[in-house]
């Protein structure tokens, strides 16, 4: 199979609607898409990036009203928080309703809905009868795509169509909630930081990872998002004999050798946006290590410190 890449949305919607797979940009990263109603459009996601089909999916919607037949629950917080994020890098888990297959959640009763920005993205899904399911549009465990390119350089023959919207604005998933004893809880940190959730609630809300919801999420799997190159975080010692490549946050003087700066200015929502760039970019190069300057534990350096340190989980057993 061919993958063509392209900006023709009555292409992308022909193809959903036939139950075929295409790659979707949104305002976080690429995703993968299939109309959520058709099941065997659905198993050919889990195919197309082996991934095990314990790990659920999240349907894609342009509106709350197109939402609410696929829940039986919507708490009043969540509208709340709707009503402030959204559309935007916000993922709500909640009860599903009869409508949603157990394939799409992995056998769970719970499914996370989402509402992207991406502007290309909110017209087809307001063309489309569907939500449409989609994972990240990366193989399983992989680095996660923020341009068309990275898209091809993954699942190549392995799709018919890549929608291409340009690089991805945030370049970060999106922050999965829940509800925990009727408080709001984190499962995977993403471009809605719990600062900013705090604001809206008065309360910050707590993580909680796997072993302690009992969910499986990708985001709370040990090794994921990762690189081929080994990946440490930190920075290279001065004579090391490995080549090495340094990322940073922003410049810096005392780095000496191959270095990649996220962000002039050393903003983190800048880094953010390059963040898997840089990754892909630096794996490209094929040296024998990459180094990444850990970011300030707040806002959006969480989030990707998480990343990171799920995919130097990888190398460091
Ligand atoms: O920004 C995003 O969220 C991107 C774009 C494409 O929308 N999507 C994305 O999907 O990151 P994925 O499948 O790579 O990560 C979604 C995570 C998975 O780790 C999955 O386990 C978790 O969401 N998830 C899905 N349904 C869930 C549920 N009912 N309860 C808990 N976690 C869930
Ligand atoms: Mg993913």
């Amino acid at each position: 199979m061919q993958t063509a890449v392209g900006t023709d949305l009555q292409l992308a919607l022909n193809l959903l609607e036939r139950g075929q797979l295409v790659s979707i940009p949104t305002e976080t990263v690429y995703g993968l898409a299939a109309d959520a109603n058709n099941e065997d459009a659905v198993l050919s996601i889990f195919k197309a990036k082996d991934r095990p089909k314990s790990n659920p999916l999240i349907l894609h919607f342009a509106t709350l009203e197109q939402a609410l037949p696929y829940t039986s629950e919507f708490p009043e917080v969540f509208e709340q928080l709707y009503a402030a994020f959204c559309p935007g890098p916000l993922t709500f888990v909640v009860p599903k309703s009869s409508l949603v297959s157990t394939l799409i959640t992995g056998g769970q009763s719970t499914v996370g809905l989402r509402f992207p920005a991406q502007p290309l993205l909110q017209q087809l899904l307001e063309l489309l009868e569907s939500p449409l399911a989609a994972p990240s549009a990366n193989l399983y465990g992989q680095l996660s795509p923020t341009t068309a390119q990275h898209v091809l350089g993954q699942l190549n023959e392995r799709i018919p169509y890549i929608l291409d919207g340009g690089p991805c604005l945030h370049g970060l998933e999106s922050t999965i909630i829940g509800l925990d004893n009727d408080q709001v809880v984190i499962y995977r940190h993403g471009g809605i930081t719990a600062e900013m959730l705090a604001e809206q609630l008065d309360y910050t809300p707590q993580i909680k990872t796997q072993k302690e919801s009992g969910v499986l999420t990708s985001g709370m799997v040990k090794h994921h998002y990762a690189t081929q190159t080994p990946l440490f975080l930190g920075f290279k010692s001065g004579e090391q004999e490995k080549s090495a490549l340094q990322i940073t946050l922003g410049p810096n003087e005392q780095i000496s050798g191959p270095h990649l700066i996220l962000s002039q200015e050393g903003l983190l929502l800048e880094a953010a946006r390059h963040l898997y760039a840089a990754l892909h970019e630096a794996d490209a190069m094929q040296l024998d290590q990459i180094y990444v300057e850990p970011f300030p534990n707040v806002g959006l350096g969480k989030a990707m410190n998480d990343r990171l340190s799920r995919a130097a989980a990888k190398f460091s057993e």
